[in-house]
């Protein structure tokens, strides 16, 4: 079950890579050139919430499963810094400031400063999110491209 649910977070970060990046594309396009909020821009913002949401599920499942939580009095060690920590830590900011970036932006009136809104909230997540990726070139802590490569 373990193994099922980490291929599922292992393929599901392009799921989330991919509804963000659209996002940021609209919704730069959207403030830049005044245009009014479409459904479509509401899809794409709610669609990365969604991904990102459930990678906060199943994180936190091979979080405890996997006993991170237990390790993390071993600092030192990179691999176990890595995933109790800077992984994690980093992930559930991204996550936050998507969710805040989407709740924030169905407050306002105007079109544009939803765009706005959405725009600098995911963007700051996503380069958050680019960073805690255990990235298959990444050194001691990285891990495949896809799940069970
Ligand atoms: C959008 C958010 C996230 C993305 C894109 C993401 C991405 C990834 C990727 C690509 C892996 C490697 C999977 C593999 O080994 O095949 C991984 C592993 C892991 N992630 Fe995440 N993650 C996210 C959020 C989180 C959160 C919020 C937590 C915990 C609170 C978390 C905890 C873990 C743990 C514990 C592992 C597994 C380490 C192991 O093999 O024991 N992740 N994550």
């Amino acid at each position: 079950m373990i193994t099922g649910l980490l291929h599922l977070h292992n393929f599901l970060r392009w799921f989330a890579l991919i509804a963000i990046v659209i996002a940021l594309i609209r919704s730069f396009g959207g403030m830049s050139n005044k245009k009014p909020f479409t459904k479509p821009d509401n899809l794409w913002s709610l669609l990365t919430l969604i991904a990102f949401h459930l990678q906060l599920v199943l994180g936190f499942a091979l979080y405890f499963l996997k006993g991170w939580h237990s390790q993390l009095g071993e600092m030192s060690d990179k691999l176990i810094r890595f995933y109790s920590i800077e992984h994690s830590l980093g992930m559930l900011i991204a996550i936050v400031l998507v969710t805040v970036g989407r709740v924030s932006s169905k407050k306002m009136e105007n079109d544009t400063a939803k765009h706005k809104k959405i725009f600098w909230y995911f963007l700051i997540a996503f380069i958050i999110t680019l960073v805690s990726i255990p990235w298959p070139f990444r050194e001691i802590v990285g891990r495949p491209w896809f799940p069970g490569m």
